[in-house]
């Protein structure tokens, strides 16, 4: 039985779906598990077996984990600082305890050594997994999706004007789509390895070629000016955000200045046996929405 927490989630039904579609895995084999199974009825018709799981609620972990076999742990969208560790913790506990053979954790790209402010809630998630008892796990270190273009991008569209403080350094993101097939791929494997993949997009761009792309595929003129990661703070303390959040955004770009974010695709071939989605192609699927304010 193939168990997949946060399945509510965008990465959690992308990862079902490929479950389902590119690796065959009949319906009733695969466990769905969410904070609202309500959200999840189209899959309970399906046959898929919904339940309710909340990692703030570990008392009712292990019930919801019991009889999986494989269980993809999908890292919550926390932004207190510890918290997503707390969370994270009680649910590996919760497989532990339930007999899960084999877990797998969306991670962040290069954990140990990224600048992102949130980076320690998951390299402290990855060394509880390893010290656990599970017969095997798998790591994966989830590059940014070029989804994330969708938080930033139609306000500097708008005004024409991007801030970095990501300098020349470089980002190969990746289609949240093929992070669920590599997911999907991890989980209906029937290795017990204990691994780390590193996965990341085809090729890494800079903030500027990354602006370039955008204005070619919107056809709306973007210039980026490029600031010290301070600055990038500051403006955002001017636009009224909160403080913790302003450092959050502005850790990103400094992990991509520091280099953190540019491995390419090697591990997501050797996990998928696919290449990943090109970003020229993504954005000339999503140029309309790229110019409208949106919710991705
Ligand atoms: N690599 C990237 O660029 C990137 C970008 C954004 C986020 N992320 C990370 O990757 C995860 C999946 O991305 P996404 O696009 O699917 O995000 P999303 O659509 O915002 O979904 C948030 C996820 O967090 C889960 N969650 C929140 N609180 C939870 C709790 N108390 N207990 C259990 N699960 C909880 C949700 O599960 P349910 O709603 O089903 O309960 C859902 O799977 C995010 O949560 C975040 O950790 C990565």
């Amino acid at each position: 039985m193939y168990l997949v927490t946060g399945a509510a989630g965008h990465l959690g039904k992308a990862v079902i779906n490929h479950l389902l579609t590119t690796y065959k895995v009949p319906a009733n084999k695969i466990i769905a598990a969410t904070r609202d199974v309500s959200k999840l009825a189209d899959l309970a018709t399906k046959g898929v077996h919904v339940r309710s799981a909340d990692f703030d609620h570990q008392a009712n972990l292990v019930k919801a984990f019991e009889g999986a076999t494989r269980l993809l742990l999908i890292s919550t969208d926390a932004m207190e600082p510890g918290k997503r560790e707390t969370q994270h913790l009680k649910a590996v506990s919760a497989a532990e305890m339930a007999g899960v053979s084999h877990i797998v954790y969306t991670s962040i790209i290069n954990a140990s050594t990224s600048a992102v402010s949130f980076a320690a809630d998951h390299v402290n998630t990855e060394k509880f997994i390893a010290n656990g008892k599970f017969k095997g796990h798998t790591i994966l270190r989830n590059n940014w999706y070029f989804e994330n273009v969708f938080f930033s991008m139609p306000n500097a569209l708008k005004s024409g004007t991007q801030y970095s403080a990501a300098g020349q350094g470089k980002i190969a993101h990746i289609a949240r789509d093929d992070l669920a097939r590599a997911a999907a791929a991890a989980l209906a494997s029937d290795k017990n390895e204990k691994a780390t993949y590193e996965l990341s997009g085809g090729h890494a761009y800079t903030t500027d070629e990354i602006a370039a792309l955008v204005s070619k595929a919107t056809g709306k003129p973007l210039s980026v000016v490029h600031v010290p990661v301070e600055g990038l703070v500051q403006g955002m303390l001017s636009h009224g955000l909160p403080e913790g959040m302003a450092r959050m955004f502005a850790s990103f770009d400094d992990a991509i200045a520091k280099g953190s974010m540019s491995a390419t695709a090697a591990d997501f071939r050797k996990l998928t046996g696919v290449e990943p989605m090109k970003f020229e192609d993504w954005l000339e699927a999503n140029a309309a929405a790229l110019s409208a304010p949106a919710a991705h």
